[in-house]
């Protein structure tokens, strides 16, 4: 990829579309990646089905290989890991500086072989991102930990079973402790774990493989060391923060969206936030439906861990609140730097300070088309939904960051009646009267073979 490729790329978003059909979400991204990265450890081969073709999960199946996995990809969204080959203990920085979530492959290391150096993750757009629990974690397992280089380097001649108490319920911690501590000697107990339902997946993965581990999805998991884990066939829940964004979406665009085989109580947080803003919420079965409504209310919000309002889905539910009929307070807890998007909606026509960790956003009658840019994954989201809303054609870079997160965003957009296209050119390319017919028409691209399904 050129330099400028990222720049080149844009979706093309015609607002004033409601969206209006339903939705299979597909597998969560959160949980895939701690699962691809629990495969290293077992000898045998693991099936995963529902895996989302998103570019995380390319660069995670890349840290693989560069282990010495055999990865194979299957139609339809299913992964074959084959992690007998492992012959190496050290992830490349090259492709682990790409994604936060490869430090998960740390705690796969050191359960499987006792020993992993792993670049320590720098910064991301959200802000440093802490690794403090995690390795004291491994220290409370029986394991050294050193920086060497940049990298982490952890090592044990015996993992060895113990109590970790988690400062706070982190879900990257709990995920890298419990990878860590299946295969170690005796029982471990993670006290104030982190409740995600991705976490409940990395489990519920592990117990597939053979490990035994029980209050998954409770603050006190505890895990009873196994000797060996086998290869198993297992498909990845749907992707709660991907069907937030469509829901926010049928809100937004007053429109009316259904997503299916998802569980609603993973969604409990957002969908109460939206039925206090006037949006009709219907939960039903494995099924959830949002209506929206010609004109909606304020309301004011702080991200929590789970169950409470997630804080990937506070970029999108700001977009929405900025049309809302008066002024609502967004307080982020999670993400210190989870703001940067804001400069973005009031490019297009939003009315939003922040202060510190909280986002006063006035609502406005009508957001306006912008040429904009994400900053981040669920950022890319909600200036996707402001487009969607807005009046006239705004154009969105950063795909390279939407890509990471949102499968098939164009095509699951058109199929629910949006006009999005994805183009690539010089910029701008947005035909405008005023301009003639000097303006070449982009070029459209088509990044993916599979069609959604
Ligand atoms: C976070 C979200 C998760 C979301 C994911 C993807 C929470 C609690 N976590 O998980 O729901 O799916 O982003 O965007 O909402 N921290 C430390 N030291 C550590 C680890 C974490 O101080 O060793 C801090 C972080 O800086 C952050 C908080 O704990 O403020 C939660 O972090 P964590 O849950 O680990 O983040 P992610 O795993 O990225």
């Amino acid at each position: 990829m050129d330099s400028l490729e990222g720049l080149r790329t844009r979706l093309i978003v015609e607002g004033g579309h409601r969206l209006e059909g339903s939705l299979a979400p597909p597998g969560a991204k959160n949980a895939a990646l701690p699962i691809m990265a629990a495969s290293i450890l077992c000898e045998g081969e693991v099936v995963l089905h529902r895996v989302p073709r998103i570019t995380d999960v390319d660069v995670m199946a890349a840290i693989l290989e560069s282990l010495g996995a055999r990865v194979r990809e299957q139609p339809g969204g299913t992964l074959v890991i084959d992690a007998a080959s492992i012959n190496s203990n050290i992830a490349p920085y090259a492709l682990v500086s790409k994604l936060n979530a490869s430090f998960d492959v740390t705690g796969a290391l050191l359960g499987r072989f006792g020993r992993a150096e792993v670049p320590l993750p720098g910064g991301c757009v959200l802000g440093p991102r802490a690794v403090d629990m995690h390795l004291h974690g491994f220290e409370a397992l029986g394991a050294n930990v050193d920086l060497e280089h940049g990298s982490v380097v952890v090592t044990a001649s015996q993992v060895s079973g113990a109590t970790i108490a988690l400062s706070k319920p982190s879900v990257g911690a709990t995920k890298n402790l419990m990878l860590a501590a299946v295969r170690a000697h005796g029982q471990t107990t993670i006290e104030n774990a982190a409740l995600e339902p991705e976490v409940v997946d990395v489990a519920d993965f592990l117990v597939a493989m053979g490990a035994k581990i029980t209050g998954q999805g409770t603050s006190t998991i505890r895990i009873e060391g196994v000797r060996k884990l086998h290869g198993c066939e297992y498909t990845i829940i749907p992707d709660r923060l991907v069907a937030g964004t469509y829901l926010l979406g049928a809100a937004i665009t007053r429109g009316d969206v259904t997503v299916t085989g998802l569980d609603p109580a993973m969604l409990s947080g957002l969908s109460e936030v939206l039925a206090s803003t006037g949006a009709a919420v219907e939960a039903k079965g494995v099924s959830l439906r949002v209506q929206g409504v010609p004109a909606w209310k304020p309301v004011d919000i702080t991200t929590a861990p789970y169950p409470g309002f997630p804080t990937d889905l506070q970029p999108p539910m700001v977009a929405y609140l900025a049309l809302a009929k008066g002024t609502s307070h967004v307080e982020e807890t999670i993400f210190d730097a989870r703001f940067v998007y804001v400069s973005e909606l009031l490019r297009m026509g939003a009315d939003i300070t922040v202060s510190g960790r909280t986002a006063h956003v006035s609502g406005v009658p009508k957001l306006k088309d912008a040429v904009v840019a994400a900053p981040d994954i669920r950022a890319g989201g909600a200036l996707v939904l402001a487009a969607l809303a807005a009046e006239g054609t705004t154009e969105i870079s950063g795909l390279e960051y939407i890509d990471r997160g949102y499968e098939f965003l164009e095509e699951r957009l058109a199929a629910l009646g949006a006009t999005v296209v994805r183009a690539s050119g010089v910029a701008p390319v947005t035909p405008r009267p005023d301009m003639g017919n000097t303006v070449k028409l982009p070029k459209i691209v088509t990044p993916f073979r599979v069609q959604p399904s």
